[in-house]
């Protein structure tokens, strides 16, 4: 069969979904990156014109399957020889082809596909701030660890800076959950909120919060931390603004911010880090309505205080992610990690403007917080959290998590009060639940697609006794993947269509409910997620790290996943212990940012020092986008 056979029936034959040898037949290369469609019509007519004349254009450009055929004797003119391939112009394939690792993999390192290196970045304990000196084998206190990286890296994003070339250089925002203890100066090597002195307690509160450092790739395509003005760490000791109708409640400003867990960029460019605690427990003297929100930062740090936005709701905030229209109308998704939680939009009441970024910083202080019911029959609603509306008044019944208790218990409710807006948003999840939102399987990331198909992470509900369509599975112990479209792909839209992408899980283990239908390499506790700009979703494990989950599923990994087969490709596989999160990109994808939160076993950038969570670079050798 030559190409020029396989491109004639490239069209009927996609249509019909055949099956041919992978990486072989023009439809197939087509099929797997539509945006090369063009390219290929435009080629392919190129090359028939130089064969046939302009009148092979119109039979080649419109999909049917009536290409002139070659000459046979008689009248018809002589077809001269075809050329072997045609010339397709250079420029990046972004056709998912990386060789997927094996099963079961528990080494202590990141390993990664043939052809890419792996580097560390940005440990914990590193130097941050100027001036800042770095870990250096002993642990320490603050106040030198206000200005070094924070410990247990989570989300992040990668931000352009004016002026430089952003495929070589940028910042990157990273948060910083949790606490790094080995590295930390703490009496008897962990932290005791009970027992710890001022000086512990300000240690523990500066390992939380963001880092914000500026990253540069050198000629051999090797990345590092640059000193730079913009390095500056947000910490659990900084003031943080308060602002949105919860301000007068909550006060004008809080000291802290802590549980740093997942994040999201704004359209303006600012950064979302979230709060996945109500509680201060690093400082329980501090009161507890200061925590638990979306806290935006500008990683230029031009646009002012850090500030907490209360208009997006207080929960155990894990990211955000968002859909922009033809308007600059958008929504933010929130994924409350609760067991179990729900998940919420917020719909600012103006449209973002681009041609000014410091007038958006404010954007998120007025809008609509809404929390997603989904329906039996596939559709769902996004329902008001508005005082006033949705049963949200005073004298309120919380049924409260009551997918926890067996069936036939009775529910009793607890009562509690809506008497403002203020008392909604300091309370959301029981708002939520009075309001009838879905009782989720621990909501963590979400990501919208280059389609505005939105996908959340459902990490896992061991605990979960009462199922519903979206949450299909008593003693969820491996999670699933959730996804949506909008009515209208809109952002304002108040309902929309859901299904599952796939139960996660492992055919082999013999419990029937947790073997789930993955495609593919399996896996367990899906957490971090993104389409990249690419439009390829990739997926990021936080499953338990002992024996008897990774003799399964091995270390926690990182999973390329198709959208439309659920096909699962392993990608990456994270060091013991650890967390796989983070994902972070170049625009040309050359480069991907990922996390290694917490590493238990040996794994550090040197030799004898205890293992530190980590940003690491991932690469081609080649130089070519990761993944293709
Ligand atoms: Fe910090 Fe829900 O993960
Ligand atoms: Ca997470
Ligand atoms: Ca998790």
């Amino acid at each position: 069969m030559s190409y020029l056979t396989d491109a004639a029936r490239s069209a009927s034959r996609e249509a019909q979904g055949e099956v041919t040898v992978p990486g072989q037949m023009l439809d197939e290369i087509v099929a797997a990156n539509p945006a090369r469609r063009s390219l290929f019509k435009n080629t392919m007519a190129l090359s028939m014109l130089s064969i046939f004349g302009a009148g092979a254009l119109s039979a080649c450009g419109g999909d049917s399957d009536n290409t002139p055929a070659p000459g046979n004797g008689g009248g018809t003119p002589e077809v001269p020889e075809v050329p072997q391939v045609p010339e397709v112009p250079a420029g990046p394939d972004y056709s998912v082809t990386f060789t997927p690792l094996g099963n079961k993999i528990v080494a202590d390192t990141v390993t990664v596909p043939a052809g890419y290196v792996a580097e560390i970045l940005y440990s914990a304990g590193d130097k941050c701030e100027i001036g800042s000196i770095g870990y250096s084998g002993l642990p320490q206190l603050h106040p030198a660890t206000e200005q070094l990286a924070g410990s247990q890296h989570d989300g992040m994003h990668y931000f352009e800076i004016p002026g430089v070339d952003p495929n070589k250089g940028g910042l990157l925002a990273i948060n910083h959950e949790n606490l790094d203890s080995k590295i930390l100066g703490f009496t008897g090597g962990r932290y005791n909120a009970a027992t710890a002195s001022a000086v512990e307690k300000k240690t523990a509160l500066s390992a939380v919060g963001v880092s914000v450092i500026e990253v540069e790739r050198d000629a051999s395509g090797k990345w590092s931390v640059k000193p730079s003005k913009y390095n500056k760490r947000y910490t659990g000791n900084t003031e943080y603004k308060v602002s949105g109708p919860a301000a007068a409640a909550v006060g004008a400003s809080v000291i802290g911010t802590l549980n740093n867990c997942a994040s999201g960029p704004t359209p303006w460019g600012t950064y979302l880090t979230c709060e996945e605690s109500t509680d201060n427990y690093l400082d329980p003297t501090q009161a507890e309505q200061g925590y638990g929100w979306v806290v935006e930062i500008d990683p230029l740090n031009q646009l002012g205080m850090p500030t907490k936005r209360t208009a997006m709701g207080r929960f155990d905030h894990e990211n955000t992610a968002y859909l922009l229209d033809e308007n600059n109308r958008v929504a933010f998704y929130m994924g409350d990690d609760g067991t179990p939680g729900c998940i919420y939009k917020f719909v600012p009441s103006k449209a973002y403007n681009p041609a000014n970024r410091a007038a958006n910083f404010g954007l998120l202080d007025e809008g609509t917080l809404y929390v997603a019911r989904f329906n039996g029959d596939g559709s769902g609603n996004w329902v008001e959290l508005t005082q006033g509306k949705n049963g949200l008044t005073a004298g309120a019944t919380d049924p409260g998590n009551f997918t926890q208790l067996a069936t036939g218990t009775v529910i009793t409710g607890t009562l509690v009060d809506f008497n403002t807006q203020a008392d909604v948003l300091i309370n959301t999840k029981a708002a939520a639940r009075v309001a009838g939102g879905t009782l989720m399987d621990r909501p963590e990331w979400i990501t919208v697609g280059g389609d505005k198909t939105v996908y959340c992470t459902l990490t896992n509900n061991s605990s979960r006794k009462r199922t519903d369509a979206a949450n299909p599975r008593v003693t969820n112990r491996h999670g699933h993947i959730v996804r949506w479209n909008e009515a209208g792909n809109s952002p304002l839209a108040t309902t929309f269509n859901w299904s599952l992408l796939l139960l996660a899980g492992d055919p082999s283990i013999s419990a029937e409910n947790e073997k789930g239908n993955i495609v593919g390499h399996t896996f367990s506790s899906p957490d971090g997620i993104r389409v990249d700009p690419q439009n390829r979703l990739w997926v990021q494990t936080d499953a338990g790290t002992g024996t008897s989950t990774t003799s399964i599923f091995g270390n926690n990994s990182m999973y390329y996943v198709d959208q439309t087969t659920g096909e699962s490709k392993r990608f990456l596989v994270g060091p013991l212990g650890c967390e796989i999160t983070g994902i972070g990109y170049t625009p040309d994808l050359t480069t991907f940012f990922i996390n290694i939160q917490h590493p238990e076993g040996s794994w550090s950038s040197t030799a004898g020092w205890p293992a530190r969570s980590a940003t690491v670079v991932v690469r081609r050798e080649d130089g070519k986008p990761v993944g293709a």
